[in-house]
């Protein structure tokens, strides 16, 4: 067991009903399924439209700390058998609750991502992971080998996160100004939350995908579309545009979003026939 990913998991449990009455403040959790713009950033739906087409009836989708499911709620809606993963039962118990209210067919399986064992191997043709979620992993090289064991030979990964560039700046708009190295990317504990969080370069996420076997189809870097991101909202509309211009918030000149769609390389052919 990683006890780095134990302790996280049991914040989540503890922080689960928080969230779970921060996010129906908004309720925008009961659009997602129908409004799948609202659980993707940084291009990841465009991208997942471009690998998987507009209708995702029979395929077989898995996301991996799954957290809000707003994701979820939007994959389903777009036809696909969703297998939604979380290390936080609490987590899952609250997102399963409401995919019975939506009247979604969602399969919720406790798991941390560095450990899928209750998945079967070549059992998905997509894999997702969301913002905020590499922040918590301490095993990437874990995580990706097990992503690459679920995945159907020629199957995808499209995760979006974070882009490390957001993370060596300290949160203010003016002055811009560092807090730490890109190079320091923890673990920082919380020792009231007992938490353990990671700030990874670019070269930390992508070496170990490239290690797992997957071959790289796209990375996108992107800034924020919606001023919410500097807002320090997650979902709601923001209200100040001038934040999304350099000039009048410097950090807006570097991509807020890392997107990245990788493949698990196609089985090779038999006597001249596709496996
Ligand atoms: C901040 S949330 C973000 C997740 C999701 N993108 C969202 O928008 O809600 C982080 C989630 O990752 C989960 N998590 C943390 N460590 C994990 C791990 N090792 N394996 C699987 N899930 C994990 C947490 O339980 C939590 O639900």
């Amino acid at each position: 067991m990683n006890e780095i990913h134990e302790s996280n998991r049991r914040h989540w449990d503890r922080a689960a009903r928080k969230w779970e009455a921060l996010r129906d403040e908004d309720g925008l959790w009961r659009r997602c399924h129908k409004e799948p713009d609202l659980a993707f950033e940084g291009g990841a739906l465009e991208l997942l439209r471009e690998i998987a087409g507009d209708d995702l009836t029979e395929k077989d989708v898995c996301l991996v700390g799954s957290g809000d499911n707003y994701t979820a709620f939007a994959l389903a809606g777009l036809g696909a058998r969703v297998t939604s993963t979380d290390i936080s039962q609490r987590q899952l118990d609250v997102a399963s609750d409401r995919a019975r209210q939506l009247g979604l067919s969602i399969a919720f399986v406790q798991a941390d991502a560095a450990n899928l064992q209750s998945l079967e191997n070549s059992s998905f043709d997509l894999v997702c992971s969301t913002n905020g979620f590499f922040v918590w992993i301490a095993d990437l090289q874990g995580v990706f080998n097990e992503v690459s064991r679920i995945l159907r030979p020629g199957g995808f990964y499209v995760f979006y996160d974070i882009h490390p560039f957001v993370r060596p700046w300290k949160d203010q708009i003016r002055p811009i100004e560092m807090e730490k190295p890109y190079w320091e990317t923890g673990p920082f504990g919380d020792s009231e939350r007992e938490t353990f969080e990671f700030n990874w370069t670019l070269a930390d996420l992508l070496n170990p995908l490239a290690k797992s076997g997957f071959i790289l189809f796209r990375i996108l870097e992107s800034p924020a579309e919606d001023s919410r991101f500097w807002q320090g909202y997650s979902y709601v509309p923001g209200t100040d545009n001038r934040l999304l211009d350099w000039k009048e918030n410097p950090r807006a000149g570097l991509p807020v979003w890392l997107t990245v769609a990788v493949q698990k390389p196609p089985a090779a052919p038999v006597d001249g026939h596709a496996a």
